[in-house]
Order: C-alpha cells, then sequence, then structure tokens
C-alpha cells in the first residue's frame, strides 16, 4: 500500500517551473515567503474590516486564483465566493478598456458586500470597467483588493481598498499571473526574461 507523502522541506523549497529562474531567465520580484506573508497581513486587515458581515469575494479568472485561494484560507469571516471571466480587446500586454464579460457572477449581488479580488491592476481600465458594471447592480459595498499594482501605467484614477505590492513597470508572471497562458503555476512573482 502507498503511503502517506512526508512533507519534504528541502524539495518544496523548489519547484519544476523554477527552472527559468535557476537559469536566471526570470528574476523573482516577490518571493513565496513575501507572498504568503503580504496575503496574510491582508487577510488580517479584511477579517478586521468585514466583522459581522459576510463578504462575496468575486475573483477575476484566471489570474486571480492562486490570490484568491490562499487569501480566502485567511479570512476568519464567513465569506462566499465567485468568479467573473471577462476579455479585453486589446493585445495581449495592452488592455483597451473595451471588455466583453464571458461569465458573469452567478448570483445577485445586490444588498452584498462585494469584494473583488484581481491579480493585477496595470492600466486600471479592467478594474474600473468591472467596477461600474458590478456597482450597477446595487451591492451594499464594493470594494477592490488586488495583489498587484503598477503605478506608473495607471490611466484612470481608481481607488482601491487592498493592494499587496507596488511593483515597476515590467511584465510579472506567476503566481497566476500569465504570458501566453504560461508560468501561472509558479510559486512566486517574476519578471519575464526579456
Ligand atoms: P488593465 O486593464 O490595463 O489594468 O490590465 C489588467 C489586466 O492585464 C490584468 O488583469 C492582467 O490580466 C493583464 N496584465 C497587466 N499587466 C500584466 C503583467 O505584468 N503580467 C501579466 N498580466 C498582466
Ligand atoms: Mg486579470
Amino acid at each position: 500500500m502507498a503511503e502517506a507523502a512526508e512533507p519534504n522541506l528541502a524539495a518544496a523549497k523548489g519547484h519544476p517551473s523554477d527552472l527559468g529562474a535557476a537559469d536566471g531567465h526570470h528574476e523573482v520580484l516577490v518571493s513565496a515567503e513575501q507572498l504568503r506573508e503580504r496575503v496574510a497581513a491582508l487577510g488580517a486587515e479584511i477579517n478586521r474590516d468585514y466583522a459581522g458581515r459576510q463578504p462575496l469575494l468575486v475573483g477575476v479568472l484566471k489570474g486571480a486564483v492562486l490570490f484568491l485561494a490562499d487569501l480566502m484560507r485567511e479570512l476568519e469571516v464567513p465569506c462566499e465566493i465567485d468568479f467573473i471571466v471577462c476579455s479585453s480587446y486589446g493585445s495581449s500586454t495592452d488592455s483597451s478598456g473595451v471588455l466583453r464579460v464571458l461569465k458573469d457572477v452567478d448570483v445577485s449581488i445586490e444588498g452584498r458586500d462585494v469584494l473583488v479580488v484581481d491579480d493585477i491592476i496595470d492600466s486600471g481600465l479592467t478594474l474600473q470597467y468591472l467596477m461600474k458594471s458590478l456597482r450597477a447592480r446595487k451591492p451594499r459595498t464594493l470594494e477592490a483588493c488586488v495583489l498587484l499594482t503598477k503605478p506608473e501605467r495607471r490611466r484612470v484614477d481608481l481607488p482601491i481598498r487592498y493592494v499587496g505590492f507596488e511593483i515597476p513597470n515590467r511584465f510579472a508572471i506567476g503566481y497566476g499571473l500569465d504570458h501566453g497562458q504560461r508560468y501561472r503555476n509558479l510559486p512566486y512573482i517574476a519578471l519575464l526574461a526579456e
């Protein structure tokens, strides 16, 4: 009979997808440890702010999947999750702000405490559009929690309640963020090699 795997700390430090970093191809921007600490801190803030309430976390697929999964494990307030999928008509590295919602939330958000969870804000156009569309449905409160932000690239003034890290104007991959659908599985955030 196969035995349950023993956690192997030495092996857990490496990751098959780490090869790029080990090769010096991708520079690590935010380590797994830094992610854990910051996500825990954001979770603690959300627990305080939403005490006595039952927020609906709306994850923006696909990029927010790892962040949402880790963030919700830090929450002690009762919460629900749902997902939204949208596609931008822009190019792969530049969003146009013209969006199509491919999958909407499954439930009515009227009167709910909605917290949109997204991976990264670049121009801000995607989130601005999403927030506008959700706000029209009369949630009780509507806030955003974003893991990464690139302040230099912001084109719209968008108040974001919870922000993980401010990063430079470079293309980030890992921890949900992709380049051509790859690298989402990296357990850290790295800069895409030029
Ligand atoms: P915005 O509408 O310009 O704010 O673009 C936001 C979306 O563009 C994010 O949700 C990501 O899907 C994508 N994006 C922007 N910058 C990056 C990056 O550095 N790495 C991966 N995806 C990015
Ligand atoms: Mg996204």
